[in-house]
């Protein structure tokens, strides 16, 4: 899978940096995905899971610190597609993960990648744009 490269970058070192975290999380999940079929994953998922919901909530928290300190003129909205992501991941239960284990990696691959090619690709880029600085 890909890894962080300058297309990806919204020119903020800080935030370009947590973003590259959120890389390896997929690459992570990539991983898991292509390991020995036969293998019960179930405890890896847990805690790919886990990490995933502890960046995302640390993450957003920086982004939200950055733009409330830098003037940034649409904070609602982004912090409303912020609160949407964490949904998204807080839906996942553990129960269901058992049930089918390649689904519920494919389902993670998806909210992730879908994060970085519509949020990070169009919403984060933006920041700079409606900062007061
Ligand atoms: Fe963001």
């Amino acid at each position: 899978m890909g890894s962080w490269s300058d297309k990806f970058s919204v020119n903020i070192d800080i935030i370009d940096e947590q973003h590259k975290e959120l890389f390896n999380i997929l690459d992570k999940c990539y991983e898991l995905l292509l390991k020995d079929k036969e293998n019960d994953k179930y405890d890896e998922i847990i805690t790919i899971l886990e990490e995933l919901k502890e960046y995302t909530i640390y993450h957003f928290q920086t982004e939200e610190d950055f733009m409330r300190k830098n003037g940034y003129s649409k904070f609602l909205t982004h912090k409303f597609a912020h609160d949407a992501f964490i949904e998204e991941i807080n839906k996942f239960d553990i129960y269901s993960i058992d049930i089918d284990q390649k689904k519920s990696i494919n389902d993670i691959l998806d909210v992730v990648s879908n994060w970085i090619k519509v949020h990070i690709m169009e919403t984060d880029k933006n920041i700079p744009k409606y900062l007061k600085m």
